[in-house]
């Protein structure tokens, strides 16, 4: 693994300064971890790294992060959760994701539009189209330059969960089977900007094809 470490290191240092990568996946899918070593690796190659997370990432956002997690807030429409996803995305795009990427950064984001497409979309009912207008308004059409979705089997990712479940974990298997299925009809319907990694294997073998496949993306930009 040592030499083709070296390898996707050189690749990283040519193609990451100010490309913009999400990371994708249901609950349980393991992608915060590959995320937080995915950071590493490329600050390892000398690329400044920008990690944000959604909802949240700025003081606002993780204001409002707290209202949609709240267990009492069950009541909570699907239409009100749509805009205040968007509403905390529009203040990190503003405040820090477009600064970085003008600075030449690389931008890394733990969630971005394609949770709401698949959360309040596929899974919550909403039109994909509804809610795609509304996220060209919250982020001036921003997009990532990639979307990393970490596939998992509902049962596998739920065995991963802590038993303290927030309101969006706490949803049930019908809901997270569709969101599983919302991220593979997006992997399928933008192959240009979404590539899929299987996420049920132990986070070792994760890691070794995640790199792989984004080194391959990377070195193809
Ligand atoms: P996290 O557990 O990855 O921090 O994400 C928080 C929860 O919010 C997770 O259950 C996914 C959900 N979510 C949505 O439903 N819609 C969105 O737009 C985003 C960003 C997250």
């Amino acid at each position: 693994m040592d030499a083709r470490i070296e390898q996707a290191k050189q690749v990283m240092a040519a193609g990451l300064p100010g490309m913009f990568i999400a990371f994708e996946g249901p609950d349980g899918s393991g992608k915060s971890t590959q995320f937080r070593r995915f950071a590493a690796l490329a600050r390892e190659a000398g690329v400044t790294v920008c990690e944000v997370r959604e909802p949240g990432g700025t003081p606002i956002g993780e204001q409002i992060r707290h209202v949609l997690l709240d267990r009492q807030n069950e009541v909570m429409c699907v239409r009100c959760e749509m805009l205040l996803y968007m509403a905390s995305r529009a203040q990190l795009v503003e405040q820090t994701i477009r600064p970085a990427l003008a600075a030449g950064q690389l931008v890394l984001a733990d969630r971005f539009v394609a949770s709401t497409l698949v959360y309040q979309g596929a899974a919550g009912g909403m039109g994909q189209d509804e809610i795609a207008a509304v996220a060209a308004v919250a982020t001036g059409g921003l997009e990532p330059d990639l979307n990393v979705v970490f596939d998992v089997d509902t049962e596998t990712a739920s065995g991963r969960l802590s038993p303290l479940l927030d309101r969006m974990e706490a949803k049930g298997r019908a809901f997270h089977e569709k969101v599983r299925a919302g991220y593979q009809g997006l992997v399928r319907s933008r192959p240009d900007r979404y590539v899929s990694i299987d996420a049920s294997r132990d986070p070792e073998e994760v890691w070794k094809s995640c790199l792989e496949t984004m080194v391959g993306r990377i070195s193809r930009k």
